[in-house]
C-alpha cells in the first residue's frame, strides 16, 4: 500500500511501550494538578471468547477467523489466511477509540501460520477523509517466524481530520497466513507542561531565533503548548518534502503543510521551509523519463527533470512566500569521498550542478523574501565541510543566490566537541554568509549495538554537558547565526527510534512526558533540579521555605540572555522540608504502587497524604530499597538516590499539601533485578508515615 508520510511510522520502543506491557493499569489517586502517568488500555482483543472481535478482513477474499491451532496466551488467536495481495489482513475500525491529538501505544503479538517459515510482518493505520485515503506505518517492518510469538508495538497519534481510521497488518510481502493475539491500545495520559520554566524563546531572545521540527501532532494539546511556550520558529520535519507535497505530478498536497504554518501565524512563529530538492522523499516518478522508465543521462530527461523541479518549486515556495524566512532549497547534496564533493544522487546524474543552480534560481524568483540555505549533516567533519566551502563559493561567484550555509547538527552524548562545532562556524565566515543550525539532536547513544528502554542518568548528564557545549558555541557565534533549530519536540516522538536502527533514542531538551530535561536546564545555564551525579539527598534547610518556581521571575522573564543564563538565576531544587516541619508534627500516610514491571525496571507511583492539621509546605519524602533498586526518572517531583537511600521532593507547583487528608502524588521508574520488595518505611520531612 502507498504510505503517504513516514512520520508516524517511526515506531517509538521503549518506555511508553514497556509500562504497558502492563501486569495491570491502575489509575492512581492524584493531587491536583492531575499528572497522572499510568498507562490506560482502552482496547484489547485477546480472541478468548471465539469471535473476531472486531477484526474483519480488508480485502474481499481472505480468512480472518478465531483459531485454536495456536495462542499467545489462552487458547486462541486470529488466524488470517488465504490472502492474494500483501495488504491483506486483519483491521480494527478504530475511529470511535481514539481521540485526535493522543498519541497511542498500538501492541500486537503475531506469528506465522504453521509451516509458513519467517515472514515479514508490520502494523499500519489507514485514515481516510473526504475520500481520500492515508496509510502510515506505526510499526515497521519485523521478522515473525511460525515457530514462536514476535510483538510489534509503536505509537502513533491521529492528528488529522478522519471519517474512516483503522489499523491493520499486512505482509511486506508476499502472501503468507499469519496470526495475531492480545492486541492492546494504550495511552500515557498526557503530563502538564511546565509553566514555571523559562520560556527557551525568550532565554536566546538576543541570540537567534529557537526553532522545532514538527509534525501535526505536535500542534495540538499539551504539545502545541510546548511548542508555543518555548519556540518561535518551526520547521516542518516531513510536512514539506516533495513525497508530501507532490506525490504525484501536478497534483498538490498542503493539508499538513497549512497546518503547520497556521500554527506559527498564530503563535508568531517564524517558518523555516523544509526542503525542495532532496535525494530521498521524492517521489519515484520525479526521475522516470517520459515513458515512465528509470531516467538515464540524456539532454531530453535533464530538461525534464529541471522542468519538474522548477514546477514544483514554483508551487510549493509560492505558496508560502509570506510565510517561510528561510528555505533548505537544497539538502545533502555533498558527498566528501567524491575528488568534487558532490553527491552521485539522481539529481546529480541527470543534471549535473544545474539542479542546484535551478532551485535557488527559481526559489530566489517565487520567495523572494526568504533566506536561500544549502543543507547538510556533518559539516563538523572538516573534510565534508571544506567540500561544502568550495561549492558554496563557486556557486556564489556565478551569481548563484545562495544566502546561507545549514547545519543539521545531528550529533550523540560525545560528539561532536565543542572545539569542532566552533570550528564548522568559523570555517563559513569569510564566505560572508548566514548560518542556520537546522536539525540539532542528541543521541544517547554512540553505537548502534546500545539500547535502553529508559534514559540512563549519566546519559541525560553527557548529553545536557553536550549541548551545553555547541550552545556555548552558538552564542559565541550569534551575529553569524541567525537560528538554531531542534529536530524534534520531545522525547516522546523522534526520528532516531527508527534511525539508524530501531530503539528509543532520548535525543532532546524534553522528556516523553514534555517534562524539562537536564539538557534543557544546561543549555539555559541553570543547574538541573534532577541533576545527576553525586546525588545530594538532603535538600538543604538553609533554602526559602516556600517553594520557588524552578527559576526566579525576574530571570525568567527578562529579556535579557545574560541575567537568564547567569547562574545567580539557576533554579534551586524547589524544595525546603525542614522548615516546613518544624512549627507541627507531621503526620502522614503513604500508599506506594508499583503500577508496571519488565524484565529490568519497573514504574512506582505513590501518594502521600498529610493526615495532620497543619498543611506541609514544601516536603522530602525518604525510604530504603532492600533490593538494589535505583531510580532513574522521576515525574512530579526531583529525586536523589544516594546509595539504597531514595529522597524525593516536590516539584515547584506541588509543594503544599494541605491539612487533614491533603495528598501529593508523584511518579518514577527505577531499575531492579532478582527481587523488588516494596519499602517498608517512608518518613515525610523526618516523621515516620504510615503505610497503605
Ligand atoms: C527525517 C524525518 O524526521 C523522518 O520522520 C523521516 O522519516 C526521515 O527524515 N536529515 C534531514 C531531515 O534533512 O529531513 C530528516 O528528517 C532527518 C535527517
Amino acid at each position: 500500500m502507498p504510505t503517504l508520510s513516514s512520520r508516524a511510522g517511526r515506531a517509538t520502543l521503549g518506555l511508553l511501550m514497556l509500562t504497558l506491557s502492563a501486569l495491570a493499569v491502575v489509575v492512581a489517586a492524584t493531587s491536583t494538578p492531575v499528572r497522572a502517568a499510568d498507562p490506560v488500555t482502552v482496547l484489547t482483543s485477546s480472541f478468548e471468547d471465539g469471535t473476531g472481535q472486531g477484526w474483519a478482513r480488508r480485502g474481499t477474499v481472505e480468512l480472518v477467523e478465531n483459531s485454536t491451532a495456536v495462542a499467545h496466551a489462552g487458547t486462541r488467536s486470529l488466524l488470517t489466511s488465504g490472502r492474494t495481495a500483501s495488504w491483506n489482513g486483519p483491521s480494527r475500525d478504530l475511529l470511535t477509540t481514539v481521540t485526535r491529538g493522543t498519541r497511542y501505544t498500538y501492541s500486537v503479538w503475531a506469528r506465522a501460520a504453521a509451516g509458513a517459515g519467517s515472514v515479514q510482518l508490520r502494523m499500519s493505520v489507514e485514515r481516510r477523509w473526504q475520500g481520500t485515503a492515508s496509510y502510515e506505518q506505526v510499526v515497521n517492518s519485523t521478522t515473525v517466524t511460525d515457530g514462536g510469538w514476535t510483538q510489534l508495538t509503536g505509537g502513533y497519534t491521529l492528528a488529522n481530520d478522519a471519517d474512516f481510521f483503522a489499523v491493520y497488518v499486512e505482509t511486506v510481502s508476499g502472501t503468507a497466513s499469519f496470526h495475531i493475539d492480545d492486541f492492546s491500545l494504550s495511552y500515557l495520559p498526557p503530563s502538564p507542561i511546565q509553566t514555571d520554566i523559562p520560556s527557551l524563546k525568550t532565554v536566546f531572545a538576543n541570540d537567534f531565533p529557537i526553532g522545532a521540527a514538527v509534525g501535526r501532532p505536535q500542534l495540538l494539546a499539551e504539545r502545541g503548548q510546548l511548542l508555543a511556550k518555548h519556540f518561535n520558529s518551526v520547521t516542518a520535519g516531513n510536512a514539506m518534502k516533495w513525497d508530501a507535497t507532490e506525490p504525484t505530478e501536478g497534483v498538490f498536497n498542503y493539508t499538513d503543510a497549512d497546518a503547520i504554518v497556521a500554527f506559527a501565524r498564530a503563535n508568531g512563529m517564524k517558518v523555516r521551509g523544509h526542503t525542495f530538492v532532496w535525494h530521498n522523499q521524492t517521489p519515484a516518478w520525479v526521475f522516470n523519463d517520459a515513458n515512465g522508465q528509470p531516467m538515464t543521462a540524456t539532454p531530453a530527461n535533464k530538461t525534464l527533470l529541471l522542468a519538474r523541479l522548477e514546477a514544483h518549486i514554483r508551487a510549493v515556495g509560492g505558496r508560502y512566500a509570506a510565510d517561510v524566512s528561510a528555505w533548505d532549497v537544497v539538502n545533502e547534496v555533498i558527498d566528501e569521498n567524491q575528488s568534487d564533493g558532490l553527491r552521485r544522487s539522481t539529481w546529480y546524474t541527470i543534471t549535473g550542478l544545474d539542479y542546484i543552480r535551478t532551485a535557488f534560481r527559481v526559489a530566489r524568483q517565487v520567495a523572494p523574501n526568504a533566506k536561500l540555505f544549502i543543507n547538510d549533516y556533518n559539516t563538523n567533519v572538516q573534510a565534508k565541510r571544506d567540500k561544502l566551502y568550495n561549492l558554496v563559493a563557486s556557486l556564489k561567484a556565478e551569481g548563484v543566490p545562495i544566502d546561507g550555509v545549514g547545519h543539521q547538527q545531528h550529533g550523540n552524548i560525545s560528539w561532536p566537541t565543542g572545539a569542532e562545532t566552533d570550528s564548522m562556524i568559523a570555517t563559513f565566515i569569510p564566505l560572508g554568509v548566514e548560518q542556520q543550525i537546522t536539525e540539532m539532536d542528541t543521541s544517547i547513544y554512540t553505537s548502534s549495538s546500545e539500547s535502553f528502554t529508559t534514559p540512563p542518568a549519566d546519559r541525560l548528564a553527557s548529553q545536557a554537558a553536550r549541548y551545553k557545549a555547541w550552545f556555548d558555541v552558538y552564542r559565541k557565534y550569534k551575529a553569524n547565526i541567525t537560528s538554531v533549530t531542534l529536530w524534534g519536540l520531545a522525547d516522546d516522538e523522534t526520528w532516531l527510534d527508527s534511525y539508524p536502527v530501531s530503539r528509543k533514542d532520548f535525543p532532546l531538551l524534553f522528556d516523553v512526558q514534555l517534562q524539562a530535561k537536564p539538557a534543557y536546564w544546561a543549555v539555559i545555564g541553570a543547574a538541573s533540579p534532577t541533576a545527576t551525579g553525586p546525588a545530594s539527598p538532603s535538600p538543604s534547610p538553609s533554602r526559602s521555605p516556600s517553594p520557588s518556581p524552578s527559576v526566579s521571575p525576574s530571570a525568567s522573564a527578562s529579556p535579557s540572555p545574560s541575567a537568564s543564563r547567569s547562574p545567580s538565576a539557576s533554579p534551586s531544587p524547589s524544595v525546603s522540608p525542614s522548615p516546613s516541619g518544624s512549627g507541627s508534627p507531621v503526620s502522614c500516610r503513604v500508599k506506594y504502587t508499583v503500577t508496571n514491571q519488565w524484565n529490568s525496571g519497573f514504574q512506582g507511583d505513590v501518594v502521600v497524604t498529610n493526615t495532620g492539621p497543619a498543611a506541609v509546605n514544601g516536603w522530602a519524602l525518604r525510604w530504603t530499597f532492600a533490593n538494589g533498586q535505583v531510580v532513574n526518572q522521576s515525574w512530579s517531583s526531583v529525586y536523589a538516590q544516594s546509595g539504597a537511600n531514595v529522597t524525593i521532593t516536590n516539584a515547584a507547583w506541588n509543594g503544599t499539601i494541605g491539612a487533614n487528608g491533603g495528598t501529593a502524588s508523584f511518579g518514577f521508574l527505577s531499575s531492579w533485578s532478582g527481587t523488588n520488595t516494596a519499602p517498608a518505611a517512608f518518613t515525610l520531612n523526618g516523621n515516620a508515615c504510615a503505610l497503605g
